[in-house]
């Protein structure tokens, strides 16, 4: 089978960190053709130091080039998800886009309707869902042995990580704060072990008191003036069949830890913590806990770019695909609008 030719719109920090390492690393099943930034000179020094043939300031001009991509790993900032994944489905092209799905529901319902209509792949990069860990608990779930899983705890928070750089705190390019930027990913992990289905009833609190005050920053120090998102959410999401999910997420919250990123799992035979994997059961009428302190350490990105190229080919595979996409991203707005106080304000 010859190889896909890949391009990357969007040449920042995940482009370089993430997407690169694991195309290269898949040589033998994809070829990066293209790049394309908004200025040509970054695109071109990009393209030169990752040994990529074609540079451009704009896709138009890569769409109509001789060497047409057929897969875009789209990089771009939240607010041009839509943009750039709509045009490359119209241009023929499997799309694997970084989180959010969008900046609210109707972006992803047109982005997931449009590559069926078009017959194309198109992915998100939640790529914790390739964790071994995750992995394990998955296949526990597979087997039944968590029973029905009824609630379900899921964390990203962070002590005082609002970033110091780019657009974190910019509510026209971000969508959101916490919840669109670290909460989804726990999200993604947590409707997986519900089979991602549809809640019925969500609510949901944002906060910015942090934010909007300043202070001491682990993740650079931020302009409260410019912050325009919230700093907290927390929410509770709640399914027809009586299971539900409690989600919290934060980029500034007066916790323990510098950091936290989990997700505890209560099933009526067994439950479960992804970080570090332990599963809380009964064994022969006594309660028992098991521990993974052998588990081998993975490259999750690599997995989760091979696991869109199967998904690309036609095989088996656990990518977050463009219709659970649709459902987490509408959860998502779900959320930010039942956190709007009732008497409007702000
Ligand atoms: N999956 C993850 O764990 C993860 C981690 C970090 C970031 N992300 C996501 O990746 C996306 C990008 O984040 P980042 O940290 O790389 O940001 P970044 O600011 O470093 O990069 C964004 C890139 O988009 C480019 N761009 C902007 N407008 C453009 C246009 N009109 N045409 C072409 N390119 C354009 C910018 O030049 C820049 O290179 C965000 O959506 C973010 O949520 C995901």
């Amino acid at each position: 089978m010859s190889r896909f030719k890949a391009a990357i719109i969007g040449t920042g920090h995940i482009a370089e960190q993430n997407h690169v390492p694991a195309l290269k690393a898949l040589r033998e099943e994809v070829e990066i053709i293209a790049v394309c930034s908004r200025d040509l000179t970054k695109a071109r020094a990009f393209a030169d130091k990752h040994g990529i043939a074609l540079a451009f300031d704009n896709t138009a001009d890569m769409y109509n080039s001789d060497l047409k991509p057929n897969l875009i790993i789209n990089c771009t900032a939240n607010n041009l998800h839509h943009q750039f994944t709509m045009q490359a489905l119209e241009n023929d092209c499997h799309v694997i886009c970084e989180k959010p799905p969008g900046m609210n529901a109707r972006e992803a319902r047109e982005m997931a309707d449009l590559a069926k209509q078009k017959g194309k792949i198109l992915a998100y990069n939640f790529q914790r869902r390739q964790t071994p860990e995750y992995a394990l608990m998955a296949k526990y779930l597979e087997e039944g042995k968590f029973g029905e899983i009824y609630h379900i705890k899921a964390t990203y928070l962070r002590r005082r990580g609002i970033p110091g750089w780019g657009n974190f705190t910019n509510k026209s390019i971000q969508g959101g704060g916490a919840l669109i930027d670290l909460g989804v990913h726990v999200l993604d992990l947590a409707l997986g072990m519900l089979n991602y289905q549809k809640p019925d009833r969500i609510i949901g609190n944002t906060y910015d008191f942090i934010g909007k005050a300043g202070g001491k920053g682990l993740k650079g120090s931020w302009d409260p003036a410019k912050f325009e998102v919230e700093d907290a959410c927390f929410a509770h999401i709640s399914f027809p069949y009586n299971a539900s999910i409690s989600l919290s997420s934060s980029f500034a919250l007066n916790m323990q830890e510098a950091e936290t990123v989990n997700l505890e799992v209560f099933g009526s035979k067994a439950g479960a913590v992804l970080h570090p994997l332990s599963i809380f059961t009964e064994v022969e009428g006594e309660l028992a806990d098991i521990h993974f302190p052998h588990m081998d350490k993975t490259d999750n990105q690599l997995l989760n770019t091979k696991a869109f190229l199967d998904a690309c080919s036609g095989k088996q595979s656990n990518i977050c695909n463009a219709e659970q996409g649709a459902i987490l991203q509408e959860i998502v707005e779900k959320i930010y609008q039942s956190a709007i106080p009732s008497d409007g304000a702000p």
